[in-house]
């Protein structure tokens, strides 16, 4: 074992098979993610099944390309930190058995991590790659003794037992507040806020599917919306009641599942299946359907199109083989091996014009709008009801430039302290997961050898 502080990450929880080295939970060595979009765009979602059996043929590949860019091998480890959940349960499965047979064979620790743990790493470790030492202009080095390293990287810039960080993890699985603190290396969270239903991600994937664009949404609605007017469509957000979850109604989504509503201030509480439908609504309503249907079928003739918002074919090769679904995406998103996604976002208006009518440039930028807009109305809220003096946001939806924009103003306009991760780390990643596992890892806080996925794990209850 070394004394280097070097933790081998592993994330399967959804459709990417991830494996990253980083040392002391603040420097990155390798970060390999093997994406499963392809597979997995042509169903308009991911198919827990197909997921899993990707993860499989994966795992073993990445891991390897994860040590083969750090420079070390298997020897050179200190701890395997895993995904335990949330997530789909077979996909869980593939990377916590992965890490335990790795982990056994190798007589190393192996160090069990929540998922939304390791998205809220994901900018804690940004922070300690590019951000200066306190009182010193370079960067924090690992190379640096162990307690002037943990002195450094733990508490810095982000919370000291008097202060705390707001952290809002929206995903495609999730959209969670928490209070985020630091006390001697060790960090806690505490639930405040959540959604009821959808995720914001899901949200996006359901409206750009049904508008007949690719998946993830995210990304399309994000490159469509600047060139729609955001006040066109006028969506809502109503305030949600606390009677309605008082009453016992019980969240049935995996979102809402994660974690429990009972003490939540309803002021904290988000729900995305209203806008959803609104956005199907007025589709029927302008007669839109056959257009986005049109379009599917053009820019993804190989997807099979099997949701209630398509009950019919979106084309007559319905079922067709598609082509091959493997790719390895290296850090950084460059595409090593694989084909390229059968379609992809315009960048300009003329492409977008090209792709859909301004009516429908209008009805993404509004819906994104609205979506914003609810996101920054409860998360600021949070953070001033709770005396956070910083912002954290992470996971998928993070990537959005509305999103970024918006926050980054409205925190300059407050005074408070913002941070989001690189685009690369708001994904899913396993740096993320090997970043947060190292507090643990000091801490002696390891898995137990019986360890398994729980597609439902809470984080601060
Ligand atoms: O964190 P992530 O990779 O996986 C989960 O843990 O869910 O997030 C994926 C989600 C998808 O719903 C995707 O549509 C959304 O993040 N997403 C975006 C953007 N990029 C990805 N949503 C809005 N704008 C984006 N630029
Ligand atoms: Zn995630």
């Amino acid at each position: 074992m070394s004394t280097r502080g070097l933790i081998l990450g592993i994330e399967s929880s959804c459709d990417e098979t991830a494996a990253a080295v980083v040392e002391r939970g603040a420097r990155t060595l390798s970060s390999v993610v093997a994406s499963q979009i392809a597979t997995h765009a042509r169903y308009g979602g991911v198919v827990p099944e197909l997921a899993s059996r990707e993860h499989l043929r994966a795992i073993v590949p990445v891991v390897r390309e994860a040590l083969a860019q750090a420079g070390i091998t298997l020897a050179d480890l200190d701890a395997i930190a895993v995904t335990a959940g949330p997530g789909l349960a077979g996909a869980l499965l593939v990377g916590i058995t992965y890490a335990k047979a790795l982990a056994f064979a190798q007589g190393l620790p192996l160090v069990a991590i929540n998922h939304l743990e390791g998205h809220i790493h994901a900018v804690l470790l940004n922070e300690r790659e590019t951000l200066p030492c306190p009182g010193s202009p370079q960067p924090c080095h690992p190379e640096r003794s162990v307690a002037e390293s943990k002195d450094l990287h733990f508490g810095f810039q982000v919370t000291t037992d008097e202060e705390s960080a707001l952290a809002l993890v929206v995903s495609g699985g999730h959209t969670h507040l928490y209070l985020v603190r630091t006390a001697h290396g060790a960090w806690t969270y505490k639930l405040v806020g959540r959604t009821l239903d959808d995720a914001a991600g899901e949200a996006y994937d359901k409206v750009a599917k049904l508008l007949g664009f690719g998946y993830p949404g995210g990304p399309w609605i994000d490159a469509l919306s600047r060139f729609g007017n955001p006040k066109a469509v006028p969506f809502a957000f109503s305030q949600i009641k606390a009677k309605v979850y008082l009453a016992g109604k019980v969240p049935r989504t995996k979102a809402a599942k994660t974690a429990p509503i009972a003490d939540l201030d309803p002021r904290f509480l988000f729900s995305f299946s209203g806008i959803k439908t609104a956005v199907l609504r007025y589709v029927e309503l302008h007669n839109l359907r056959p257009e986005a249907q049109a379009r599917a079928a053009r820019l993804f003739p190989h997807n099979i199109c099997h949701s209630e918002q398509y009950p019919q074919s979106c084309h007559p090769e319905r079922g067709a083989p598609g082509p091959p679904a493997t790719g390895l995406r290296r850090w950084g998103g460059e595409r090593v091996e694989g084909p390229a996604f059968p379609s992809t976002p315009p960048q300009t208006k003329e492409e977008a014009l090209a792709l859909c009518p301004q009516q429908i440039l209008d009805l993404v930028a509004s819906f994104q709008h609205a979506v914003v807009g609810d996101l920054m109305k409860k998360t600021f809220a949070a953070a001033e009801s709770l005396g956070a003096r910083r912002i954290l946001v992470t996971g998928g939806v993070a990537a959005n430039r509305e999103l970024r924009a918006r926050f980054t103003a409205e925190a300059a306009r407050r005074g408070l302290r913002i941070a989001f991760p690189t685009l690369v780390l708001s994904t899913d990643n396993a740096a993320m997961i090997a970043a947060a596992a190292w507090p643990r890892f000091q801490s002696g806080e390891f898995a137990e050898s019986s360890l398994s996925g729980d597609p439902s794990l809470a984080l601060g209850r």
